[in-house]
């Protein structure tokens, strides 16, 4: 029986180790985690992340074939296969702060393989890593291995979190990159391809080198996020001539070269993998002389930092210009629906904007408890991960969020006596809402901002909402009192 293990139980390692358990029954899974919490929520009835169909996927194989672990250097050793999943975020400190991958977890796991293997082993980089990191690690294990033969594979992971267990089932694709060149190398990369290939058809599975393999998943966000960014830059043209972008997404969409998916306008993208590994592209391409290519996929960010200051500047403005002491509903914390992730949504932004401006903000989302928001809300931002149009907020005191902060337990009670609503997470609840129910519990005027578009605005309108909907025509009061960015 080949054993796997998994280093790293996170949004990746938990999902992605659960459905190669639930296919490959012959195979003993164990995904491993230094967070002890981590691994008791894995081993509970309710898991540490919220992801549709996970719990089934889990429930069916945890106990047969599937197993979570803190005993890290036990499963490590003997495994034949080691995933590495664990989290790369965006250096915060010394060279390359605030675009380049922090690799401090990725190499610590590679020296821990060397250290505990019993074994020749398949290392596979789950993370998101630099182009190049193969190589590294390649030098960390030969160096430091104990006479065991190691072969490095990039098998970068596509899934998005809400959809993750229907992605996983049902990939457009899984890319493995290896040394195809050698023997060993070419071995290893058909070893790992048949896992895959006992549900993944075999026109789906792709086989590259290390460096293509790499640098690919870099370039599939890149492109997916500057689709974003480009339905939100004509999102604001939309606003200033009338036009309406879901229109214009449709008709641009139906373009077979363009493709309707993912053009939809939006408060701006969040998540914990755009942003950071259009960072560390930036970085790449600075490090090898192309400042050019580097400032291409930094504008992606630009416009994304635009389009939430834009978003909190129209609020303010439309409200008579100050937010002061008025309360605010924001339906919606997570990054997107069907998640609980709270990584870089756009909300955090949107709800220090007006809280600077002195807002009282009651903040619902149906899978985000309180003390997240707290948590997230008091985070002292790093310069770099701040839109530069907004008012640099100092970092709020626990009196201060405990005055200016509320987290209600539904829509209506976040609704309740507020001067507008604001919806930053695209929930299918928030499109049933009764809001003539919520019209009637809120200060006049009553506004609506939808950052995801999910109301229908005539009908608000008709209840006597003034409504603001991104990249739709704009009320006349709002024509009135323009948003400056
Ligand atoms: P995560 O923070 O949810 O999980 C990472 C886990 O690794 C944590 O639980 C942490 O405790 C553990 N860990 C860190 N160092 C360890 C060590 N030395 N030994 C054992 N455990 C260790 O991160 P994630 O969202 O699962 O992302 C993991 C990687 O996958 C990142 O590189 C990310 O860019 C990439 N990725 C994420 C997504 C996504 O949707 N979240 C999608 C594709 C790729
Ligand atoms: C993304 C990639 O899609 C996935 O392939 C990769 O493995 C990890 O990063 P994820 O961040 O989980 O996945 O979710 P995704 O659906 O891509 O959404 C990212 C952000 O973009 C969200 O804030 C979402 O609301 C926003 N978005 C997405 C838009 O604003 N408009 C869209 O049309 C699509």
């Amino acid at each position: 029986m080949v054993k796997i293990c998994c280093i790293g139980a996170g949004y990746v390692g938990g999902p992605t180790m659960a459905v190669i358990a639930l296919k490959c029954p012959d195979i003993e899974v164990v995904v491993v985690d230094i967070s002890s919490p981590r691994i008791a929520g894995w081993n509970s009835d309710r898991l540490p992340i919220y992801e549709p169909g996970l719990d089934d996927v889990v429930k069916q194989c945890r106990g047969r074939n599937l197993s979570f672990s803190t005993e890290v250097h036990r499963h490590v050793g003997d495994a034949d296969i080691v995933f590495v999943s664990v989290n790369t975020p965006t250096k915060t400190c010394g060279l390359g702060a605030g675009k380049a991958a922090d690799l401090t977890y990725w190499e610590s796991a590679a020296r821990m393989i060397a250290d505990v293997s019993v074994s020749d082993k398949i290392v596979v980089e789950k993370s998101t890593v630099p182009v190049k990191t193969a190589e590294a690690i390649e030098k960390i294990l030969a160096h430091n291995g104990r006479g065991f033969s190691y072969q490095i594979l990039s098998n970068p992971e596509f899934l998005a979190e809400g959809t993750a267990i229907r992605d996983l089932l049902s990939p457009d694709r899984v890319l493995v990159g290896g040394r195809r060149d050698t023997a060993a190398g070419s071995a290893a990369v058909d070893l790992l391809a048949g896992v895959y290939a006992r549900w993944v058809p075999q026109d789906r599975i792709i086989t590259t080198n290390l460096w293509s393999a790499e640098l690919s998943k870099l370039a599939a966000n890149a492109f997916l996020a500057q689709r974003i960014s480009s339905v939100n830059a004509v999102s604001a043209l939309c606003e200033a001539t009338g036009a309406d972008i879901a229109e214009v997404a449709h008709s641009v969409g139906k373009d077979a070269r363009i493709g309707s998916r993912f053009l939809s306008a939006s408060v701006g993208f969040g998540g914990s993998c755009f942003q950071k590994d259009i960072l560390n592209l930036v970085y790449i391409c600075e490090c090898y002389g192309l400042p050019e290519v580097a400032s291409y996929w930094r504008e992606v960010i630009r416009i994304n930092d635009y389009q939430k200051s834009r978003f909190v500047n129209r609020v303010v403005s439309s409200m008579f210009n100050t937010v002061a002491g008025k309360k605010v509903a924001v339906l919606g914390f997570a990054f997107k629906k069907d998640t609980g992730d709270t990584r870089e949504t756009p909300a955090i932004d949107v709800c220090k904007g007006l809280l600077g401006d002195k807002a009282v903000v009651s903040i619902y989302d149906p899978q985000v408890a309180g003390e997240q928001v707290a948590r997230d809300l008091a985070m002292n931002k790093f310069d770099w991960d701040h839109p530069r149009h907004l008012q640099p907020l100092e970092q709020l005191s626990a009196t201060d969020l405990e005055k200016q902060v509320a987290v209600a337990a539904d829509a209506y009670e976040a609704a309740k006596d507020a001067h507008a609503v604001c919806i930053l997470t695209e929930w299918d609840e928030f499109r049933g809402l009764d809001y003539r129910r919520m019209f009637q519990g809120m200060q006049k005027p009553a506004f609506v901002f939808d950052g995801r578009n999910v109301v229908e605005v005539a009908k608000l309108r008709e209840i006597g909402f003034v409504v603001y909907s991104i990249g739709k025509p704009l009320d006349d009061w709002l024509k009135d009192m323009p948003a400056v960015a």
